[in-house]
C-alpha cells in the first residue's frame, strides 16, 4: 500500500522546484495528479517528462479566480475528485527597503502568494466532497521579518490567516488546512534571489544565507517534500492548523 494510492492531488506552481519534486513522490506514492502553473512550455515539458497516464496539467495565473476556476474543473474531468491539494505557487518579488520598494511589485507579490492562496482555497476546497488535506507554502518569511524583502513576508504571514480561518471553516468536512515554512531550498528562486541581493557576488549572498542557517545549508527540495507528502497522507489524520517548520533551524 502506497501513501497516496486512490488519492487526487493538485499542485500549483508544479513546473519548477519544490511543485515538481512534489509531483514526482506523490505519484511514486500513488496519487493521481493535476499540476497547476502559469508557465505553459516548463509544464509541459515536466508532465510529458513524467511519461505517465496519471498526470496531467492545466496551465493557469493562480492569482486569477477564472484561471482558478478552470484549474478545478480540470482536475474533477481528468480525475473525478480531488483529495490533496497542494497550494503552493509563489514568487520572490524584489529585495529593497520598505521606502524604495516598487508598488508595482508588492501588488504582484500579494496577487499571486496571497491572493492565489486565497483563491485556492476558496474554490477547491469546496469541490473537496469526501474531506482531505489541504498544505499551503509559506515560508521562514512568514514567520520572522527578513530586511528587504518586506512584500513577500507580509504575504507568508498572510497565508497563515487564510490556512486558520480554512482549518477552522472546514474541519466539518474532514478536510485539514496545515501550512509549510522552509528555509532556503535549492531551487531557481534562491538563485534570483541571491542575484537580487547581490549581483556582482551570488555565492556571497548564499553563504550569508548558510551562516543562518544552523544546520549549514539549504534545504534540497525533496527535504520540504517529505514533508509535504506527511501531511498530504493519512499518517498526518489528526493534524490541521498547524504552522510546520522545515529549515535547518533558521527560526530557533
Ligand atoms: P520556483 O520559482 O522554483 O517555482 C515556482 C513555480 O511557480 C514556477 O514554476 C512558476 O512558473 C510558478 N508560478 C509563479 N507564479 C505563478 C502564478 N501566478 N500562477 C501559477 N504558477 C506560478 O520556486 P520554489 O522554490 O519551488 O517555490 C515554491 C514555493 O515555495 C513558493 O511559494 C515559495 O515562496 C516557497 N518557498 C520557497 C523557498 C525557497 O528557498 N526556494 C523557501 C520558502 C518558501
Amino acid at each position: 500500500m502506497k501513501k497516496l494510492d486512490n488519492k487526487v492531488a493538485i499542485i500549483t506552481g508544479g513546473a519548477a522546484g519544490i511543485g515538481k519534486e512534489t509531483a514526482k513522490t506523490f505519484l511514486r506514492e500513488g496519487a493521481k495528479v493535476l499540476l497547476v502553473d502559469i508557465n505553459e512550455k516548463s509544464l509541459k515539458e515536466t508532465v510529458e517528462g513524467f511519461n505517465n497516464p496519471n498526470i496531467a496539467y492545466c496551465k493557469a495565473d493562480v492569482s486569477k479566480a477564472d484561471a482558478v476556476k478552470e484549474y478545478v474543473r480540470a482536475a474533477l474531468d481528468n480525475f473525478g475528485k480531488i483529495d490533496v491539494f497542494f497550494n503552493n505557487a509563489g514568487i520572490e518579488g524584489s529585495s529593497r527597503p520598505m521606502a524604495d520598494y516598487p508598488d508595482d511589485i508588492f501588488n504582484k507579490v500579494i496577487d499571486v502568494n496571497l491572493k492565489g492562496v486565497w483563491y485556492g482555497c476558496k474554490y477547491v476546497i469546496p469541490k473537496m466532497e469526501q474531506g482531505g488535506s489541504v498544505i499551503i507554502t509559506s515560508s521562514v518569511a512568514g514567520l520572522k521579518g527578513f530586511e528587504g524583502l518586506g512584500a513577500y513576508v507580509a504575504s507568508k504571514h498572510g497565508v497563515v490567516g487564510i490556512m486558520r480561518t480554512a482549518a477552522l471553516e472546514f474541519s466539518n468536512k474532514k478536510i485539514r488546512v496545515n501550512t509549510i515554512h522552509p528555509g532556503p531550498v535549492e531551487t531557481d528562486m534562491m538563485r534570483r534571489i541571491e542575484a537580487d541581493i547581490s549581483p556582482e557576488d551570488s555565492d556571497g549572498a548564499k553563504k550569508g544565507f548558510e551562516t543562518s542557517i544552523p544546520l549549514g545549508r539549504y534545504a534540497e527540495a525533496v527535504e520540504i517534500v517529505n514533508l509535504v507528502l506527511f501531511l498530504a497522507s493519512d499518517e498526518s489524520r489528526y493534524i490541521t492548523g498547524g504552522t510546520y517548520v522545515a529549515d535547518g533551524g533558521m527560526v530557533i
